[in-house]
C-alpha cells in the first residue's frame, strides 16, 4: 500500500490531521479513488517521540486500524529515520514534530533548539537519502511537507497589512526563532538539493485534542476547575484563530496540488483579541455549563505579561485560495462550540493529560 510517514502524529494538530486523513472526509479523495478505479488511502507510519505534549489516546481509535502504523520515536535518531524510510518507503512526508509552546520555549529554550533545529535537520538529511535513491517517477511525485508557523514573521502593529508569504522573517520568542530555522533548512534543501518540498505557516489552531497548556483548552479547563483564568499583560494581544479541522484540510490540498519549493499561509480570517475570547468561552460556558451562581467570567485574572509578548498575529490566506481553492469551513463561532462540546464530552482525556508533569508546569508558570 502507498503511505505517508507523518511525524508529530501523537500531538494536536498531527493526530487531528491522521484522525481525518485515515477518515477520509473530503470529496476530494473520492474523485481520487474515481480516477483510479479503487478506494485508495495511504497508510500513515505515525512518528512520534510521545513528549509531555504526544498521547497516544488521541489515537485510541485508530488502535485495530491496520492502516495506522504508530512508531515512538525521535525525529533526531537518524538510525531510527533511515530504517522507517527504508521499511516503509513512503510517498510523501508531513512533519508535525515540535516543542511548539512559547511559553515552554521562554523558559528552557534547549529542547526547542534541539527537535526544531536539529531534528528537522535529521530529517531532511534521512529524507534526502531516501529520494535521492529512489527511481526517477518516484523522485518527481515525493512531497515533504513541512508544517509551520505565522509567528516567523514576527509581530503586527494594529493597522498593519496582515503576514504574507513574502513578508519578512523577525521571529522574537525562542520558539519562533527555531521554527524560522527550520523553514530556513526546508527552503535550502529545495534550492540546493532539489528535494520537492513545501511549507505551511498557520495561525493559531483550536479543537479536539489540544493539550490545556494553550489559551483555549487551558480557560476551558480551569474554568471548570474553579480556578483563576489567567490574562496576560493587558488581554488586548491579537490572535488569528483557524479551527483544526479546516488546517487539516488545508494540509491536504497543499500536499494534492501545492507547487513544490512554495510557502503558503494559512488563516481563520478570524482576528480576535484575548480577552474576548476568554470572555466568548466563558459565555458560552455559562449557557452550557452554569456555575452554581455568577458567571465563569468572574474568574477571569490578568497577570504578568508574556516576556517579548508579540501583539498581533494576522494572516492573508488569499495565495491558498487562489491557487489551490481552500478557505476555512468554520466560522470562530461554529469552531468554538464544537471545541467546547468536545471538551465537556471528554472529561477522561482531560484528566489523563493533567498529569503531575502538568502539574508541575501549571505550578512554574502560574505560581506568582
Ligand atoms: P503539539 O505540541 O501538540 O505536538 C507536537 C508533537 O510532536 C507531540 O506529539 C510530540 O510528542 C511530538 N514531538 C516533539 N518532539 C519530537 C521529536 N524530537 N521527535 C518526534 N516527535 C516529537 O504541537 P501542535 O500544536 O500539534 O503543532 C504541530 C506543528 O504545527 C508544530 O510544528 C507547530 O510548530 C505547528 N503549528 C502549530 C500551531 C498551533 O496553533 N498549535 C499553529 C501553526 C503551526
Ligand atoms: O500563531 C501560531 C502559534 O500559535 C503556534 O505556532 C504555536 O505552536 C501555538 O502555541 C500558538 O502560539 P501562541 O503563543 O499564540 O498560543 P498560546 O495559546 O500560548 O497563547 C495565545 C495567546 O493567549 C497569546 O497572546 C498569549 C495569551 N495567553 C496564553 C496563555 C497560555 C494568556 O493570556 N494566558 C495564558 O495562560
Amino acid at each position: 500500500m502507498p503511505c505517508i510517514l507523518v511525524t508529530g502524529g501523537a500531538g494536536f494538530i498531527g493526530a487531528n490531521f491522521v484522525l481525518d486523513w485515515l477518515g477520509r472526509p473530503d470529496a476530494a479523495w473520492d474523485a481520487l479513488d474515481a480516477a483510479v478505479g479503487s478506494p485508495v488511502t495511504d497508510h500513515v507510519i505515525n512518528i512520534d517521540k510521545l513528549t509531555y505534549a504526544g498521547n497516544r489516546l488521541s489515537l485510541d481509535a485508530l488502535d485495530d486500524d491496520p492502516r495506522h502504523r504508530f512508531v515512538r520515536a525521535d525525529i533526531g535518531d537518524r538510525a531510527a529515520m533511515d530504517h522507517l524510510f527504508e521499511r516503509h518507503q513512503p510517498r510523501a512526508v508531513v512533519h508535525f514534530a515540535a516543542e511548539s509552546h512559547v511559553d515552554r520555549s521562554i523558559h528552557g529554550p534547549a529542547a526547542f533548539i534541539d527537535t526544531n533545529i536539529g531534528g528537522t535537520f535529521t530529517l531532511l538529511e534521512a529524507t534526502r537519502a531516501y529520494w535521492q535513491a529512489l527511481p526517477i517517477p518516484d523522485r518527481a511525485a515525493f512531497r515533504f511537507l513541512h508544517i509551520s508557523t505565522d509567528e516567523v514573521y514576527g509581530s503586527l502593529g494594529p493597522t498593519d497589512a496582515p503576514f504574507a508569504e513574502t513578508t519578512a522573517y523577525a521571529p522574537n520568542s525562542p520558539y519562533s526563532a527555531s521554527k524560522a530555522a527550520s523553514d530556513h533548512l526546508v527552503r535550502a534543501w529545495h534550492h540546493t538539493y532539489g528535494l520537492p518540498v513545501l511549507t505551511t505557516n498557520c495561525s493559531n489552531n483550536y479543537g479536539p485534542y489540544q493539550f490545556p497548556e494553550k489559551l483555549i483548552p487551558l480557560m476551558i479547563a480551569r474554568a471548570l476547575a474553579g480556578e483563576p483564568l489567567p490574562v496576560y499583560g493587558d488581554g488586548q494581544n491579537v490572535r488569528d484563530w483557524l479551527y483544526v479541522g479546516d488546517h487539516c484540510a488545508a494540509i491536504r490540498a497543499v500536499l494534492a496540488r501545492g507547487r513544490v519549493g512554495e510557502t503558503y499561509n494559512v488563516g481563520g480570517w478570524n482576528e480576535k483579541t484575548n480577552i474576548d475570547v476568554v470572555h466568548t468561552l466563558c459565555d458560552s460556558l455559562d449557557a452550557l455549563r452554569p456555575r452554581a451562581t455568577g458567571s465563569y467570567r468572574q474568574q477571569i485574572q490578568y497577570v504578568k505579561d508574556r516576556p517579548g509578548h508579540d501583539r498581533r498575529y494576522a494572516i492573508d490566506a488569499r495565495k491558498i485560495e487562489r491557487e489551490l481553492g481552500w478557505r476555512p469551513a468554520e466560522t470562530f463561532e461554529t469552531g468554538l462550540r464544537k471545541t467546547i462540546a468536545w471538551y465537556l464530552d471528554h472529561p477522561l482525556w482531560v484528566r489523563d493529560v493533567m498529569s503531575g508533569a502538568y502539574r508541575h508546569w501549571m505550578g512554574l508558570q502560574y505560581a506568582a
